[in-house]
C-alpha cells in the first residue's frame, strides 16, 4: 500500500512556476552515506592529528629527507699541453682581462698572478672555480658561456702564469 505522507507538496512555500516539492522523507542510503561520511571525518581528523601525529610539515620534511641529494659539482680536468696555454692567452685577452687586467695584476677582480688564492690555485680548482664562477662576488658563471673546453685552455693559460700551485 503506498504511504499516504508521501508525495504531499509542501504548499506554496517552494513553489516555482508552477513546481512544487514534496516534504518526503530523505533515503535511508542517503542518510547513511551521510551519517557515514560526517563520522569517518571525526575519526579521520582524531587520528591524523592526534593518534598517527601526522602534517604537511612533517610528510614535506621526510620527503626532503628522502630525496636524493644533488651531487657535488665538480668539473674532470686532463693534463696541461702548450697548446692549451696558447689558446688560453686568447681567450682571457678577449674574456677576462676587463676585471683581472692584461697583466693578471687583478682590478675588479684578484691578482692571478701570486700565490695568494681566495679559491685555490691548482688546476683543478681553478677550472672549477671558472666554470662556476662566484656571483656573489661578481666572478662570472662561465660554464656555459665558453664551455668545457675553453675553460681547461683559460684555466691552463691561467695556472702556468706564475701563481700556479
Ligand atoms: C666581471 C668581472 C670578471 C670577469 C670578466 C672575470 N672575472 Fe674572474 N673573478 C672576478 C672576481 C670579482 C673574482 C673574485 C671572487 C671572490 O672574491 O671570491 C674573480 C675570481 C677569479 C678566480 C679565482 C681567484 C682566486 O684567488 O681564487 C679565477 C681563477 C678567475 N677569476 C678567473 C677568471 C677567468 C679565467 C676569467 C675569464 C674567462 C675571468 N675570471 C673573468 C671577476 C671577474
Amino acid at each position: 500500500m503506498s504511504d499516504p505522507t508521501r508525495d504531499q507538496p509542501l504548499g506554496h512555500a517552494h513553489e516555482a512556476d508552477g513546481i512544487e516539492e514534496y516534504d518526503n522523507q530523505l533515503p535511508l542510503w542517503w542518510v547513511g552515506l551521510f551519517v557515514g561520511t560526517v563520522i569517518f571525518g571525526i575519526v579521520y581528523a582524531v587520528d591524523y592529528h592526534f593518534i598517527s601525529h601526522r602534517s604537511q610539515v612533517k610528510e614535506y620534511d621526510a620527503e626532503m629527507a628522502a630525496a636524493p641529494k644533488a651531487p657535488e659539482a665538480s668539473v674532470a680536468v686532463g693534463a696541461i699541453t702548450p697548446d692549451m696555454i696558447a689558446a688560453g692567452k686568447e681567450i682571457f685577452a678577449a674574456n677576462c682581462v676587463a676585471c683581472h687586467g692584461a697583466d693578471m695584476h687583478g682590478g675588479i677582480g684578484p691578482n692571478l698572478t701570486d700565490s695568494t688564492w681566495i679559491h685555490g690555485g691548482t688546476y683543478p680548482e681553478i677550472v672549477h672555480t671558472v666554470t662556476f664562477g662566484v656571483p656573489e662576488k661578481g666572478m662570472i658563471t662561465w660554464g656555459p658561456i665558453l664551455g668545457p673546453e675553453k675553460i681547461a685552455q683559460v684555466a691552463a693559460f691561467v695556472h702556468s702564469s706564475g701563481g700556479g700551485q
